[in-house]
């Protein structure tokens, strides 16, 4: 008889983009710990090396194949490792991705996500395969990678995915080609997956779609009705409405709503519903009309403020986020001024910008005639840089001698005394403790000092323990 023990396959998954991307691979981790794997320490020591990709924002392709070709030795050396490539980049490429790399063991695309743990030991047993779903199947596990075990970096916050796809058409936009059509999961399979993941000691959701104020229209009366014998709509603020009445939850976030669809319920509930935080990420994307009409974004610019100031008026205390592009097809000096003006005026906390990137598929990708020369937007990103700059730093150091709620998300990377953790406004505060506190505790923080990027402050009380339980790694007999 043999006396080796089969040690338990080791699986890594390398995440590039977006929070939906990193939701998707929550789930592929989730499948494989339900099958027994367990995650690998680094990539020389995993069986299994999925890479999730994006085609959003960057040239994923260099960075896919690039990794790629580094991973071909192991691959030579060590066929029994397997490799996955998943996500956006192998939905909109397909055999590219074979072909160009014949030794990846599977390619599957955006609606796979659920099949990932099969494919893997499919693949193992017949031989490389490719598996892309063209579109989302209304079936909840299909669909929602929410539906599917999770395995969470954070054991006290999730991501709670309640659509996917999209049915807008901005210019610059790979998202609805590679996503598909929007589609939204039904109000009680939401809010009974936020009981439940409040019964698993999760105190934080992020409620996650690309335009989560349209969530809800495709679905059937009867779907909405699901929720109770309440309105039927505006459904997403009911949503923000009853996550934040499950025991247990303390706070609810959510990414993006979409300025155009930003309704005064919404408002009212993110006013009126104390755990949904007082954080907005609101997407400008450009100041300037012209080029928003271009991007087909459906707003003005004073519209969007407009929403802005009345969000400000209701919601206590609330900061504001955005992303915005620079260098859009055609972008004038003048367009860019407006997005500088703007962007002054809505004085956002932060913003995430982009140099824009042109997407092939897109409508903005044919647009080749009025590019940008890279020196000028390399130029106007920092000018944008700067502005930004000026009012969180401004908004970071209001903060000083107030007291916040933190959760504590874990031990500072530079200085492991200094514990960091977030703010209902979702910014990052350093804080030393003499003592370990558990990560997912709520603490209250005095704030000491600000920059642009984060805030210091000094312990004051436990607020709450974390509810989790800590996952103790148990070895099959
Ligand atoms: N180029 C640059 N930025 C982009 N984004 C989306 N597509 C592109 C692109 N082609 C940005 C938008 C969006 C965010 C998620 O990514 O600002 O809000
Ligand atoms: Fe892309 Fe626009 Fe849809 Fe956002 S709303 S995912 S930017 S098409």
């Amino acid at each position: 008889m043999s006396e080796t023990v089969d040690r338990p396959r080791r699986y890594l998954v390398r995440t590039f983009g977006c929070q939906m991307n990193e939701h998707d691979s929550e789930r592929i981790a989730g499948q494989f710990e339900a099958e027994g794997m367990v995650p690998a320490h680094d990539e020389d020591d995993a069986d299994v090396i999925v890479l999730n990709t994006c085609c959003i924002r960057e040239n994923a392709d260099n960075r896919l194949y690039g990794t790629l070709g580094h991973l071909k030795p192991r691959k030579d050396a060590d066929p029994d490792l397997q490799i996955v490539v998943s996500g956006c980049l192998a939905q909109k490429d397909r055999d590219l991705v074979r072909e160009r790399a014949p030794y990846v063991d599977v390619v599957m695309g955006t609606h796979n996500v659920h099949r990932a743990a099969d494919l893997v030991e499919r693949a193992r047993r017949e031989g490389p395969l490719t598996e892309i779903l063209d579109a989302a199947v209304a079936d909840d596990a299909t669909t929602f990678p929410s539906a599917l075990p999770p395995r969470r970096d954070q054991q006290h916050a999730a991501w709670v995915t309640i659509q996917v796809g999209c049915d807008n058409s901005c210019a610059f936009c790979i998202v609805p080609a590679v996503r598909g059509a929007e589609i939204s999961r039904p109000f009680l399979a939401l809010v009974d997956e936020v009981r439940r993941l409040a019964d698993d000691g999760v105190t934080e959701v992020t409620l996650l779609g690309q335009n989560v104020n349209s969530y809800g229209r495709d679905l059937t009366l009867a779907e909405r009705r699901a929720g109770g014998d309440g309105p039927v709509r505006p459904l997403f603020a009911d949503l923000l409405r009853a996550a934040g009445a499950v025991d247990g939850i303390r706070r609810v976030r959510f990414t993006s709503p979409h300025p155009k669809d930003l309704r005064p319920e919404t408002i009212a509930a993110m006013a009126e519903v104390p755990e949904v935080c007082n954080h907005l990420h609101l997407p400008l994307q450009s100041g300037s009309d012209r080029v928003l009409a271009a991007m087909h974004r459906g707003y003005t610019a004073e519209r969007y403020l407009d929403r802005l100031r009345r969000a400000r008026a209701e919601i206590d205390d609330l900061a504001v986020t955005t992303d915005i592009i620079v260098g859009f097809p055609g972008e004038t000096d003048d367009d860019f001024a407006r997005t500088l003006e703007v962007a002054a005026e809505a004085r956002y906390d932060s913003a995430y910008t982009f140099i824009y990137s042109p997407r092939p598929g897109t409508e903005a990708a044919t647009m080749t005639d009025v590019e940008v020369p890279a020196d000028v937007i390399a130029e106007r990103f920092e000018r944008l840089r700067v502005v930004v700059e000026r009012t969180a730093v401004e908004r970071h150091a209001a903060r000083v001698g107030r007291v916040e709620e933190v959760t504590v998300e874990g031990p500072s990377r530079k200085d492991p005394s200094v514990l960091t953790g977030r703010t209902s406004q979702n910014k990052l505060v350093h804080f030393a403790s003499e003592r370990p506190l558990r990560v997912g505790t709520y603490v209250t923080v005095a704030v000491t000092g600000a920059a642009s990027h984060h805030l210091r402050g000094d312990l004051m009380d436990v607020v709450a323990p974390a509810r989790h339980r800590t996952r103790i790694p148990v070895a099959s007999a």
